[in-house]
């Protein structure tokens, strides 16, 4: 099943691939996890990419292009994915139908995400990580079963992203509807996607979307 999960900063597009990937076995393919590694790594991409991402911008088209197409090829990708953060433009976006077409794949459904947006900054600044694993908390709406230890892999380390501060959230919504909003209607068209009110509780928007991929595989 090849997923791809759109929604502005905070619609919990991260939060449902996590629960995705461990329903389907898929990997999750988020450009910003992808970024923020290489930030951490130092690479080129990274020393690029970390000005730009603490401003809210987007990084160049080109560049990430080329680094979904790279993730794509591996092996792990062969029995589908998830999209978290790819495409965020026009141009990602029909780049995407190509690379996907020259591999003989499409997306199986675009799962949009609607949030009232007023209550997004909140659960941004909320939202903190395992350092070890990745999974993802939040100080009111997700907090792990024992305070302080991650509960998928017993770690206790936590950090929050430099990006995640109300100036910076502010900047990456004004993004969001400048250049991200405007390819909903690329995938309006051909009946991909499906829409899911992400302002209920986590498990609940989860069960939202697992009913919609359940629905649309009996299609
Ligand atoms: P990226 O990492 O993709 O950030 P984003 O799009 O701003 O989205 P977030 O990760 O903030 O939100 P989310 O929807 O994943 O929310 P989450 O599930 O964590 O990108 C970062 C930057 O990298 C960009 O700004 C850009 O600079 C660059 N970049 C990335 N991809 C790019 C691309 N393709 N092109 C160019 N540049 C790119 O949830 C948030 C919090 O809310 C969590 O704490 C969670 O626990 C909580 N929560 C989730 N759902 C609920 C719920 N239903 N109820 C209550 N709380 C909830
Ligand atoms: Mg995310």
């Amino acid at each position: 099943m090849n997923l791809l999960l759109l929604g502005p900063p905070g619609a919990g597009k991260g939060t449902q691939a996590q629960r995705l990937m461990a329903r389907f076995d898929i990997p999750q393919l988020s450009t910003g996890d992808m970024l923020r590694a290489a930030v951490a790594e130092g690479s080129a991409l990274g020393q690029l990419a970390k000005s730009i991402m603490e401003a809210g911008d987007l990084v160049p088209d080109d560049l990430m292009i080329d680094l979904i197409s790279e993730r794509i090829s591996q092996a792990d990708c062969a029995n589908g994915f998830i999209l978290d953060g790819f495409p965020r433009t026009t141009a990602q976006a029909e780049a995407l139908d190509t690379m996907l077409g020259d591999r003989t794949m499409s997306l199986d459904k675009v799962v949009s995400i609607s949030v009232d947006e007023d209550g997004l900054v909140e659960r941004i600044i909320g939202r903190y990580s395992c350092v070890d694993c990745g999974a993802g908390y939040h100080d009111t709406f997700q907090q792990p079963k024992s305070e302080g230890i991650c509960d998928q892999c017993g770690g206790k380390k936590f950090s929050r992203r430099k990006d995640d501060n109300r100036e910076t959230v502010l900047s990456r919504l004004n993004t969001y509807h400048q250049q991200t909003a405007p390819i909903i209607p690329h995938y309006e068209a051909d009946g991909r996607l499906v829409q899911v009110d992400g302002m209920a509780e986590i498990s609940a928007v989860g069960d939202a979307i697992m009913a919609l991929l359940e629905n649309s595989r009996d299609d």
